[in-house]
């Protein structure tokens, strides 16, 4: 049965407590100004392209007529991408960001992609270090999937990856919150449970509670070895079903991917976590917008669970009632990311550096 009716706005109960959270974590990290989203460049098609307020302290002073020259030593997996001026993005000082490896000696600070350098040292600058210059350590992957971190200590003074206590914080995503309340629309709903996995690991912690799972429900699993799912019709195609399985390839505090804010809420489906604890993702999301594997005693459990939400629309829609004032950004690329890091560069004169990185990051 379709549910596309447009939600009522009651208050959400821990809409109060969850924004301040929000606020001393993640907001006064940033300290945006405001993100104010360029028309027609990330919003994806069919997604509501909502305004994005950031209600926040102060905006940062950068100092004037001093442009810091930021050099990405890597293509992020040899992937170029777009860069984008952080003025437009962040509404902050810009920086001079290049991945031409000849400006090194005159660069303020350096980035460096783990997955790309961690083969082998000889892959980081070599040569004397300017005296100034920081090297930014920086990785989205979880521990379990960043080889030779032993590499990585005593070299690198600043860390960027989707840990929040990182120096320069890059989450796989975030909520923003809305200026006014938004009545938001629950895409037509005509199946029940999808999962998109690429990597079928039959070992695995998340296919053997798959096997169990599909014991008591249908789940519809899409990605290799499975049905095909090309990537221009996964949010179509995903926010038919009321909820998806975001099952993280391996358990690290904040290590919460695009499996659960692009596959799961960027399409409308109500996510179905396994992952960290509950606790951890209630630092990035309000409590009711989620299902946790671990809220039940076992597959059996969440299956009726699961279940008797689709029988129960009323029920069923609660878990977008948070909706009213917050979205989950689609701003998660690397331009962000790398203006993330300009911005950081220009509040904090402190230089530290991260002797044991292998010992904090595992
Ligand atoms: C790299 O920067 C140098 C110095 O500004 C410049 O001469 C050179 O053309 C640049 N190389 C590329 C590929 O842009
Ligand atoms: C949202 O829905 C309510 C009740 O249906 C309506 O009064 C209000 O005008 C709507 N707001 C917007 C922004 O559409
Ligand atoms: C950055 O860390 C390196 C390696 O520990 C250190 O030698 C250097 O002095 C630090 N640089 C700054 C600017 O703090």
């Amino acid at each position: 049965m379709p549910l596309s009716e447009h939600m009522k706005s009651p208050p959400c109960r821990h809409l109060p407590i969850f924004i301040l959270s929000q606020f001393i974590t993640a907001f006064c990290l940033f300290a945006y100004i405001r993100l104010s989203k360029d028309p027609g460049q990330e919003v994806q098609a069919g997604q509501p392209s909502t305004l994005t307020t950031q209600p926040v302290n102060n905006p940062t002073t950068p100092q004037p007529g001093s442009e810091l020259t930021i050099l990405l030593w890597t293509w992020p997996f040899g992937q170029h991408a777009a860069l984008r001026k952080c003025s437009k993005l962040l509404g902050i000082h810009d920086c001079h960001i290049t991945a031409n490896r000849s400006w090194y000696l005159k660069a303020d600070a350096v980035i460096v992609h783990h997955r790309d350098v961690c083969s082998s040292p000889k892959t980081l600058p070599e040569g004397p270090r300017p005296p100034s210059q920081r090297w930014i350590w920086f990785n989205l992957e979880s521990p379990t999937h960043s080889p030779n971190l032993g590499f990585m200590d005593n070299l690198f003074n600043l860390t960027m990856s989707y840990r929040r206590d990182s120096d320069i914080f890059t989450p796989y995503g975030w909520l923003e919150v809305l200026s006014q309340p938004q009545n938001f629309s629950i895409p037509a709903k005509s199946k029940l449970v999808a999962w998109v996995v690429s990597n079928w690991n039959p070992d695995s912690r998340r296919v053997q509670y798959y096997e169990e799972l599909k014991k008591y429900i249908h789940v519809d699993v899409y990605g290799r070895k499975h049905m095909s799912l090309p990537r221009d019709k996964q949010l179509s195609t995903l926010s038919q079903y009321k909820f998806y399985l975001a099952f993280e390839n391996s358990l690290h505090e904040d290590y919460i991917t695009e499996k659960l804010w692009s596959n799961a809420l960027g399409s409308g489906a109500v996510p179905v976590v396994s992952g960290p604890p509950r606790e951890n993702y209630e630092r990035f999301l309000p409590p009711d917008a989620f299902i946790h594997i671990n809220d039940f005693p076992s597959a059996q459990g969440l299956a009726q669970y699961l279940q008797e939400l689709d029988k129960d629309l009323v029920r069923y829609q609660r878990y977008f009632q948070w909706r009213t004032w917050l979205n989950p950004s689609e701003r998660t690329y690397l331009a962000i990311h790398l203006c993330k890091a300009c911005q950081a560069l220009q509040m904090t004169q402190t230089y530290q550096t991260r002797p044991a990185l292998s010992k904090w990051f595992h």
